[in-house]
């Protein structure tokens, strides 16, 4: 049965997408405000569980292969601890982003979530993939009434677009980026299609979830850094989301998020290129890359004739990977050269997220490669659990977007 839509409530479409934001935003696309009675009252405590005080909207990552969820509460002590996750993995045919199947089974997936895991109401939700766009604008001073317009002007020469069918968001960069912007005002505007985010929204509202904000991968991202560690204020940090569909490159400085741009390699890409290559059906080349990954790199005279495999699937691999390193470097010259006018020269941190992530073998590659120090994130470690599913940091990679997601919420 195809999915009835609900029509969209009158008070997102007026005022959707339309703010100016002085400092970095808690979300992008914001159309309500967050509540102030978020989530359940008081739960009485069971068997010596500590009370739950109070839950916060959820966050919920619609990725390529698989959805993602998490939500946080605060327990009487005032620490904030995860009281629900999920990860449902999506159906091979419903991978990807357009096709019938995938519009078919989110839905139904979506209101498993509802159901089962009681992932209901409020919660912060992700740009569909590809819809949005992140540009770093320069303005002239100008008086901060103006920046607004100004803005707008730009966005519309850029995309020589009717505005009234893009959503726009932005961001007035300030701390140490003032350095090499010189006099100038730098503005993160994020663009996305209207006709993208409302539906969306409208998949979202068919299934009873209420999405306080949409927002993009790669501040979810940087919001749980901004939680987890204090940068210092010079400090050049690339963050590589490495997930199955896509991989994006983001570029922090003084805990700012810059620049950001997709790179080709991605989880997938790999699995194909292992297939192919090894001539199997996707789901045995996806065990191989799981299960050997980099790993006849290391321990190459350990490996014995039944892994051969292993010396396979790094084979496939590694020449991806290499054209990964290459993209990897060129955005960041492009950045150092074009955006900080050479000011900024070297990165200090990688952080890796995404599924990808786990690789075998990955962070000590792209250590020796781009000769940086290289760390998969380790968000989930942060925060105590009462989900009986949490299992600890093997899932923080996958995890990462939902969390900082749902971290919007405590802001
Ligand atoms: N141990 C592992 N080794 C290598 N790859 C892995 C491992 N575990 C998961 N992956 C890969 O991670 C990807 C899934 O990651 P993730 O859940 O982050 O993707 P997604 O959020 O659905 O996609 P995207 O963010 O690109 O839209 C798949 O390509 C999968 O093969
Ligand atoms: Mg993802």
């Amino acid at each position: 049965m195809p999915q009835e839509k609900q029509p969209l409530k009158s008070d997102i479409v007026s005022s959707i997408f339309s703010r100016q934001v002085k400092k970095r935003l808690s979300s992008l696309f914001i159309h309500k405000g967050t509540k102030t009675t978020l989530g359940e009252a008081a739960i009485k405590p069971v068997s010596g569980l500590p009370i739950i005080k109070k839950r916060f909207p959820f966050g919920l990552d619609i990725g390529t292969n698989s959805i993602k969820a998490l939500q946080l509460a605060c327990d009487q002590c005032g620490e904030i601890k995860i009281v629900n996750l999920a990860i449902e993995e999506l159906p091979k045919e419903a991978q990807g982003h357009n096709s019938e199947e995938r519009k078919r089974i989110l839905p139904e997936i979506l209101k498993k979530l509802v159901n089962e895991k009681g992932l209901k109401g409020d919660c912060f939700a992700i740009a569909p993939y590809l819809s949005f766009k992140v540009n770093l604008i320069r303005l002239p001073q100008m008086p901060e009434h103006e920046i607004d317009k100004a803005i707008r002007w730009e966005i519309r020469q850029m995309f020589q677009a009717d505005l009234e069918e893009i959503s726009l968001d932005y961001i007035i960069l300030q701390g140490q980026s003032l350095k090499f912007l010189g006099p100038q005002i730098g503005v993160l505007a994020v663009t996305a299609l209207k006709k993208d985010i409302f539906e969306n929204l409208a998949l979202l509202e068919s299934v009873g979830l209420n999405s306080l904000a949409i927002d993009i991968e790669p501040l979810a991202d940087l919001a749980v850094l901004d939680y987890a560690r204090k940068a210092s204020p010079d400090e050049v940090t690339l963050f590589l989301d490495f997930g199955a569909g896509k991989t994006s490159l983001s570029i922090i400085y003084d805990n700012e998020l810059i620049s950001t741009r997709s790179l080709n390699v991605t989880g997938n890409s790999l699995t194909k290129a292992v297939s192919e290559y090894c001539n199997i059906p996707w789901e045995e080349a996806e065990k191989l890359k799981k299960t050997f990954g980099l790993a006849a790199s290391s321990t190459e005279q350990a490996i014995t004739a039944s892994s051969d495999k292993a010396i396979q699937v790094r084979n496939v691999i590694l020449p991806l990977l290499e054209n990964m390193v290459q993209d990897i470097e060129h955005t960041f010259k492009y950045f150092s050269y074009q955006v900080t006018q050479s000011q900024i020269t070297r990165f200090e941190k990688v952080f890796l997220s995404g599924g990808s992530a786990r690789l075998l073998g990955l962070p000590v590659f792209l250590r020796n490669r781009l000769n940086a120090d290289v760390q998969a994130i380790d968000s989930l470690a942060n925060f105590g659990s009462l989900e009986p599913s949490f299992k600890g940091d093997d899932l923080s990679c996958r995890l990462n977007v939902a969390l900082g997601l749902a971290l919007r919420g405590i802001e």
